[in-house]
């Protein structure tokens, strides 16, 4: 069997919720129970919460929906690759830039090295969340990168609004937030030359139901489940993150920012609040004031309206 067959197909066995015995487990599978326990283990440090229970076996804390490849190219033009178990999907789509057509997606259950901004790590449990990555091949070249990366928070709220969930806001320049707390981060990482076509890969992790007492994240997070009215369907979810997230970029390069700066404003989390931009040891305090049509931030200080730009800013509400 492939790595990690088996522990994914005894995830296939108890994402039901339910208890299944070791030895049931085993039989399927065609190992000893001891071998089983091994495995269980193996899960356990992907993050998932799974329990056993004498006389009745192992369960899960909580079903778990699995992402189906098979389902979600039905739903999607756009080529797609579920990798369940991978580094970081981001890492994966960038390391075959060569051979990928525009617009190709990977997804992943679970990253052992999920990155977010300047990299710092993106926690990534398996099964609970979305880790998803698209390549676009940007004609426009880096110039147009920084507008991107903005549209791409744009359509992430707005494909949530498609499916009935509001109130997800935007923090300059593409993390969504859900009362102040991280819901998802995204990661535009870049390969290309000044002049020629840019190579991105857009990154998104989003948090749907992680355990609450998942380990490792240094600031207050939100999941998915805790917003929506109705169960979120993962599959669902991520087709519709992808066609919006590809609609919303063809769009972008037809006519770039314009129309997306009031689409970014409308969800600023920070619009008329006030905030501090670090730019390494320098503070700027102010009213945040939302964004410009290059991408900016907008601060209104004791000097003025002052404009910021560039990966190296770190917005803070206060
Ligand atoms: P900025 O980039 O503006 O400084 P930030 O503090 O959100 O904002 P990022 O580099 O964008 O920093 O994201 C990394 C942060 O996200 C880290 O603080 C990390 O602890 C946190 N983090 C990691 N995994 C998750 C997760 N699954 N959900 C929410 N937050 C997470
Ligand atoms: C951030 O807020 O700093 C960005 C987090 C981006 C995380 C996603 S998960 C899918 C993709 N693969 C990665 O390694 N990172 C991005």
């Amino acid at each position: 069997m492939k790595e990690h067959a088996i522990k994914l197909s005894i995830l296939n066995t108890l994402c039901d919720g339910h208890f299944h015995s070791g030895e049931g487990l085993g039989e399927q599978l065609g190992i000893s129970r001891a071998a089983v326990s091994k495995h269980v283990k193996g899960i356990q440090s992907w993050g998932v919460d799974v329990f056993s229970v004498q006389g009745k076996g192992y369960k899960l804390a909580e079903p778990m929906q699995l992402l189906n490849q098979e389902l979600l190219q039905s739903l999607v033009t756009a080529p797609l690759e579920l990798i369940p178990v991978i580094d970081s999907t981001n890492q994966h789509l960038l390391d075959r830039i060569n051979v990928l057509e525009s617009g190709s997606v990977c997804l992943a259950e679970y990253q052992s090295k999920g990155r977010g901004r300047r990299g710092r790590e993106w926690v990534s449990p398996f099964g609970c969340n979305l880790y998803l990555s698209m390549y676009w091949r940007l004609e426009a070249g880096m110039a147009g990168a920084m507008g991107l990366s903005l549209v791409v928070g744009v359509a992430i709220v707005e494909a949530l609004e498609k499916l009935g969930i509001a109130g997800i806001k935007l923090k300059w320049p593409n993390d969504l937030y859900h009362h102040d707390k991280k819901l998802a981060g995204i990661l535009v990482e870049m390969s290309g030359q000044a002049g020629s076509a840019a190579h991105l890969v857009i990154g998104m992790g989003m948090n749907l139901a992680m355990p609450s007492n998942t380990q490792g994240i240094t600031q207050p997070w939100a999941c998915l489940s805790d917003v929506a009215e109705q169960a979120v369907d993962r599959n669902q979810l991520a087709a519709t993150l992808i066609n919006t997230l590809q609609d919303a970029l063809t769009d972008y390069e037809m006519t770039g920012m314009h129309g997306f700066v009031e689409r970014w404003n409308r969800v600023d989390n920070y619009l008329g609040r006030e905030i501090r931009l670090i730019m390494g040891n320098r503070e700027v305090i102010g009213v945040s004031r939302g964004i410009n049509e290059q991408g900016a931030v907008l601060i209104e200080t004791s000097n003025g309206l002052e404009t910021y730009i560039g990966g190296e800013i770190s917005l803070r509400g206060i």
